[in-house]
């Protein structure tokens, strides 16, 4: 593989779709220089200012960085147990609760290193093993960490406070700053910029493999991969990935149990096609808007089904072609929060996560997770981004059913208000999936999802595949519904998901 595609659409940001980013972009721009240039006003959509493109540091000098109080785990991962200062209770029941940050030494890579945090579960360390990946592609997990299910949250002036609804109130969890060249994740090779899924997926298993051998202690734990948006596309390309790895006798087993998409997007060819009923539904455009817009689909949908499976040059028209449906739809709607239809961006500004990156950006704080200070936070990389666009297209629900027939967990969840990565769209390649529950899957009944003794969303289940739409939230569900996102992980991870009406659904397996 050579040299990154050329770059002509734009970099986003914690999303899913590309094509948000155009909203302001006539058509005939398209594929000039000019879309660059606006790849900044979006990432200042959402207040944020990396100071470098992508944390690629030619001739950096790793041996440099490595400071004695780090404890050297194994030749791989190099790791810093935390002791950070965070306000309010933990709420903590377990004895000794650990948190830790680290670097792994991506394996078959030039020289790619790995940042992630670790945070031991404040209930039980039997808990199962949950890791997280945010999207972009190119945005760092940490958007996650301290805006939706991580352990704190920032105050104003940038001090930590225990978040009470974090997951690790129920999970052991892990957060990944990846693809490499994203948040604190560096490399000194151009050769690591990832392209595809297979590149995203390898990386990420050997990260687990090195992961599991310096904490044996979770190995029998189970196992579950969580994300959102772009992590529509990795999360089941990983799923994938460990099983045959597993299947495969590769190295450790991992106990994959499950794995959970919120707002992805996974079928591009189904989920573009959504937009305009979407849209149309939610009052977004007219009907005659709608007929309009709508006679863009055949175009999309033939690029599309090209593009396929395997990722070729078909993809970037595609990606061309479909998105500019969803243009058409922000040109009509004006200046909402396409993360969030029942909110207009204001100013300039869809949301502000300013705050992580001046936290981040602090040497004390680099020093207390084990950061060289000479390597910047990168929220969100272009240059990631971009590399990754050809991938954009691809069909990721392929990969899906082999996986059901094992048993395997897929929870699909998504906020009702989010427009860029739609329930609708989710819901439609959930229930168009083939598998030997599909008949049943697609005729089960919608029940509640009480929360507090609140319907807090909508549900449907057979056997190892869940769809869930949750009620009063955007793209960030655990930001929008905290209490329910929780409340959802923890059923879901126990098996109790699905029986929410006794009799309705079988049981698992
Ligand atoms: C890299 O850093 C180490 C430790 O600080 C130092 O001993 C070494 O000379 C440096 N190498 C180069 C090429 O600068
Ligand atoms: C920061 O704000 C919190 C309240 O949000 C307060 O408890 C704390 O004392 C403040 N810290 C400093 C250093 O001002
Ligand atoms: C189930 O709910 C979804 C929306 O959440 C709706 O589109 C669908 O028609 C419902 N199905 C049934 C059988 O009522």
């Amino acid at each position: 593989m050579g040299a990154p595609h050329i770059l002509h659409l734009i970099p986003l940001i914690l999303v899913c779709i590309s094509s948000s980013f155009a909203r302001t972009i006539p058509s005939s721009f398209h594929h000039s220089k000019s879309l660059r240039k606006t790849s900044h006003q979006l990432i200042k959509d959402l207040n944020l200012h990396p100071n470098l493109d992508v944390n690629i540091l030619k001739s950096y000098n790793h041996s440099s960085y490595i400071d004695q109080e780090l404890k050297v785990t194994q030749s791989e991962i190099v790791e810093k147990r935390l002791s950070l200062s965070v306000l309010g209770d933990s709420g903590a029941t377990v004895h000794d609760l650990a948190q830790h940050a680290g670097y792994y030494r991506i394996q078959h890579t030039v020289d790619a290193r790995m940042f992630y945090f670790f945070f031991e579960s404040r209930k039980s360390k039997a808990d199962p093993v949950v890791i997280w990946l945010t999207g972009g592609p190119g945005c760092s997990s940490e958007l996650a960490l301290f805006y939706e299910n991580g352990p704190f949250k920032l105050t104003n002036n940038l001090s930590l406070i225990w978040n009470d609804y974090g997951w690790d109130k129920v999970s052991n969890l892990i957060f990944v700053d990846q693809p490499t060249g994203t948040g604190f994740s560096y490399s000194s090779s151009d050769e690591d910029i990832r392209h595809d899924e297979t590149g995203v997926s390898n990386d990420l298993y050997f990260f687990l493999q090195a992961f599991f051998k310096a904490h044996p202690d979770y190995v029998n734990n189970d196992f579950y991969i969580t994300g959102e948006s772009y992590a529509g596309h990795y999360i089941p390309a990983f799923a994938a990935r460990v099983n045959e790895g597993n299947k495969n006798k590769e190295g450790i087993h991992i106990n994959l149990k499950g794995f959970g998409i919120g707002n992805g997007i996974t079928d591009p060819g189904i989920q573009y096609k959504s937009y305009t009923d979407y849209a149309l539904a939610n009052k977004l455009i007219s009907q005659s808007d709608y007929t309009r817009i709508n006679r863009q689909i055949p175009e999309c949908e033939v690029t599309t089904k090209e593009c396929g499976t395997t990722g070729t040059t078909t993809c970037i028209q595609a990606l061309d072609a479909c998105q500019q449906i969803f243009d058409d739809i922000l040109n009509i709607a004006g200046n909402i929060n396409y993360y969030d239809i029942r909110k207009q961006c204001e100013g300039s500004l869809c949301y502000d996560f300013s705050k992580m990156e001046n936290f981040l950006s602090q040497t004390s704080v680099k020093t207390a997770l084990g950061v060289p200070s000479d390597i910047d936070f990168v929220s969100c990389s272009d240059t990631v981004h971009n590399a990754m666009l050809n991938d954009w297209m691809r069909d990721l629900e392929v990969g899906i059913p082999a996986l059901l027939e094992q048993g395997i967990e897929l929870l699909v969840y998504a906020g009702e208000y989010d427009l860029i990565c739609n329930w609708l769209g989710n819901l439609r390649w959930v229930d168009a999936m083939v598998w030997s529950g599909q008949k049943r899957f697609v005729e089960a009944s919608n029940v509640s999802f009480v929360v507090g003794g609140k319907e807090a969303g909508v549900m449907k289940n057979y056997g190892p595949l869940t769809f869930l739409k949750v009620h009063n939230a955007g793209h960030m569900v655990p930001m929008d519904q905290p209490v329910a996102a929780l409340h959802m992980l923890q059923l879901w991870t126990s098996g109790k998901l699905t029986t929410t009406r006794k009799g309705v659904f079988s049981s698992h397996n």
